[in-house]
């Protein structure tokens, strides 16, 4: 896939992607199909499927997804029947029971995806069951979280997540339990959030108390194939601090918040040309796990940050709509990230294919 395209870093005065990108149906719906559709979708941790029948389901950018266990192993599947696009499974994760039934007319899969029962169908001359199995779709782990892709072509998942594997080295997430999720949408196109995401330029600005944990003056941002790294260091005189000081993100919508204690995966969903839902998913050490007070602190100094970047991004996106900036200029010293995350979406689309 001729995806990735060499980017020069940005040493001199650069153009940014158009206001069009952030307001055009087209566009958008190229970058779910082109971007969302040939990308490692974050699905959820193992641990949350460790029963036969376990399923988690998510939708992402547009496309109903699911994971499956079964005889040890993961499957996953478009959550769209083969009858008349029904849904299988309506929950976030539970239990199927052992197949999938569509919600529909009840045509039931086995959870390798075969069609078992066409539900009170009739007779019909031709009809063969297996020219019916579900649309699968590729699925993979690293170091115990799930991902998916759409892709049956798509690059192994290991590749992809190599530079991510490479810094987070030691710390032992396998261990990390599941304990919280919280959802926060946004009034604006899923790559001003991104973009948002991918600076520190704006911290000391925006987010106060972040500032007074984290060294904005000594923060870093590189890339690495589809993974960016951010890095700032925990000031000295930050008591109790909740930051580990790592943070990456993973092309195209995840982020990989770093904890003393854990992490949160942080998936930024487009819902629709003008709304992005954000998912966040709290994975702790099992100590912490337990200790209520502890989560509450971790997700309150996470919600305080979201409320800020959601103020930020919301502003941005109607300033945009009002039609009167057309593009603006990347900072050399802060933007490496958000021209990486232009470069690679452009990429996506201009691939052949
Ligand atoms: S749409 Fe699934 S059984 Fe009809
Ligand atoms: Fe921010």
């Amino acid at each position: 896939m001729a995806r990735r395209r060499n980017l020069p870093p940005v040493t001199q005065a650069q153009a940014t992607a158009p206001a069009s990108v952030y307001r055009d149906p087209a566009r958008y719906d190229a970058e779910r199909r082109r971007v969302f559709g040939r990308s490692w979708l974050f699905m959820g941790h193992e641990s949350e499927l460790p029963r036969e029948g376990d399923v988690v389901a998510a939708t992402i950018a547009g496309y109903p997804l699911l994971v499956a266990r079964t005889g040890g192993a993961l499957k996953a599947f478009h959550n769209v029947c083969r009858h008349r696009a029904g849904p299988l499974f309506d929950q976030e994760r539970g239990n199927c029971g052992g197949s999938l039934t569509c919600k529909y007319h009840g045509w039931i899969y086995t959870l390798d995806g075969r069609l078992r029962n066409a539900r009170d169908f009739g007779v019909a001359a031709g009809f063969d069951p297996r020219d019916f199995p579900l649309f699968g779709l590729k699925v993979e782990t690293w170091r115990g979280f799930v991902f998916v892709n759409i892709d049956s072509e798509a690059p192994a998942l290991a590749d992809t997540l190599a530079p991510l594997d490479k810094r987070v080295g030691a710390r032992d997430l396998m261990r990390l339990v599941h304990t919280d999720r919280r959802t926060h949408d946004i009034a604006c196109n899923w790559k001003i959030y991104v973009e948002n995401y991918l600076e520190g330029y704006h911290i000391p600005l925006v987010h106060q108390g972040l500032s007074a944990e984290v060294d904005a003056l000594k923060y870093e941002v590189h890339v690495e194939g589809e993974v960016c790294f951010h890095y700032a260091p925990v000031k000295a005189a930050a008591d109790n601090a909740i930051y580990d000081g790592l943070w990456a993100f993973a092309q195209p919508h995840l982020g990989i918040n770093v904890y003393g204690d854990g992490l949160m995966m942080e998936r930024m969903l487009p819902i629709g040309l003008n709304l992005t839902r954000l998912v966040y998913d709290y994975y702790l050490v099992p100590e912490i796990a337990d200790d209520e007070r502890e989560r509450h602190r971790i997700m309150a100094m996470s919600g305080t940050v979201t409320a800020e970047d959601r103020w930020i991004c919301e502003r941005v996106q109607a300033n945009i709509e009002a039609g009167v900036y057309q593009a603006g200029v990347f900072s050399p010293k802060h933007e490496q990230g958000v021209a990486w995350f232009q470069n690679y979406v452009a990429g996506a689309l201009d691939a052949p294919g």
